[in-house]
């Protein structure tokens, strides 16, 4: 389990694009567009905060895949950040991740 994050965790750093290797080139595109629409909405269109916090690589630092995609997926109860569990499947929601962590480098 901690081994698979770890491994996980690499894969994202080294090349987020191809482990998410199953989704299409244009669903990629459509979840790159719901990341600075959807997203971008609560989150600010860089990313760098608005009604959520800035969730840039820099303000994600040390933060893995599978914590962030747990995040997108269940949201954070208490808060405005709703679960994203209706609209994305687990791989995607994995490749949001491994975006935000990504983006901006
Ligand atoms: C309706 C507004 C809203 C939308 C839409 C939204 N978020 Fe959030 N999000 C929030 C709020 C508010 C928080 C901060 C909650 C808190 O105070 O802990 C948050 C927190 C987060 C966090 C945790 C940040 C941290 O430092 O722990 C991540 C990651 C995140 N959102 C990603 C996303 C992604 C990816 C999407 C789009 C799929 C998204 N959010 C859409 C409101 C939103």
């Amino acid at each position: 389990m901690v081994r698979g994050v770890a491994i996980l965790f690499v894969i994202a750093l080294c090349a987020p694009p191809l482990w998410a290797g199953s989704l299409s080139l244009s669903r990629q595109e459509q979840l790159a567009h719901l990341i600075t629409q959807d997203c971008g909405s609560c989150h600010g269109l860089n990313l760098t905060g608005g009604l959520g916090r800035a969730i840039t690589p820099e303000a994600l630092k040390g933060r893995t895949v599978e914590g962030l995609q747990t995040i997108v997926l269940d949201g954070i109860p208490g808060t405005a950040m709703p679960s994203w569990r209706p609209l994305l499947s687990e791989t995607e929601a994995k490749w949001i991740a491994a975006y935000l962590l990504e983006v901006n480098e």
